[in-house]
């Protein structure tokens, strides 16, 4: 693991490896953490995962898995022989799932322990989109309840909004990690996010990690900005 205190997670959203490098020769283990997601993984795979947590990141391999408990298991346990600093699974996997991904970690012979997080649902999804999967509830009732569900099933924490860890931090108090995209500091452009929130504002809503990409992957001078994010959070 390395010794960053930054709640940065730069998601290094590439789709080659050598993309991907070039950027990270820009910044260094001590000013963010890196997050692997499907795209840069289906394309380089574990090999670039190792890479990256041998330069001495910490890597939040963002694979969402869903599938049966055995299979998720395995999964999971091989993720963690990566060296992966966090990993998440979907809620919607269920409680057996879930603890078949709990399992797996606690089995892992690693010094420290993996974070196992899980994502409720996904932020694209509409009212009606949820109540064509059967589900008929609130979106936000529906997170609230697949967090209990996750929490319930020993996971770390949940990736979610900066605006849902207000209600979870409420109703569960300070111990899950909460993880949440959706971040531009002030003056960023927006892209195709809706509701956002600034570095600052996400972690004073109850945050514990912030995804973000563009802001920091696109900007001119990355290292210069990432740092100008750092110093932002220095006081909370
Ligand atoms: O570039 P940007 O900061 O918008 O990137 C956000 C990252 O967080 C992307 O990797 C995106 O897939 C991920 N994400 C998100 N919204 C969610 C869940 C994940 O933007 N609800």
């Amino acid at each position: 693991m390395s010794e960053t205190n930054s709640k940065v997670i730069v998601a290094l959203d590439y789709s080659t490896a050598s993309q991907a490098l070039a950027f990270v020769d820009h910044v260094s283990p001590a000013v963010c953490r890196l997050k692997v997601g499907k795209e840069l993984f289906t394309a380089e795979g574990p090999v670039l995962v190792k890479a990256l947590v041998a330069k001495g990141f910490d890597v939040f391999l963002d694979l969402k898995f869903h599938d049966i408990p055995n299979t998720v298991h395995n999964a999971v346990a091989a993720a963690c022989e990566l060296g992966v600093w966090m990993l998440n699974v979907h809620a919607m996997g269920g409680r057996d799932m879930m603890a078949a991904a709990r399992k797996a970690v606690d089995a892992n012979a690693s010094e420290d322990r993996v974070k196992l997080i899980a994502v409720s649902i996904l932020t694209s999804t509409s009212q009606q989109a949820l109540k064509e999967l059967g589900i008929d509830k609130s979106i936000p009732q529906a997170v609230a309840d697949l967090t209990r569900m996750s929490l319930e099933s020993g996971l770390d924490g949940m990736v979610c909004s900066a605006q849902e860890a207000i209600e979870l931090r409420k109703q569960f108090g300070p111990a899950p990690l909460l993880v949440t995209p959706g971040i531009r500091p002030a003056g960023a452009a927006t892209n195709d996010q809706h509701r956002i929130m600034t570095p600052l504002q996400a972690i004073q809503a109850g945050a514990s990690y912030l995804v973000i990409g563009r802001p920091i992957t696109q900007h001119s001078s990355p290292f210069e900005e990432l740092m100008r994010i750092n110093t932002s959070l220095q006081h909370i």
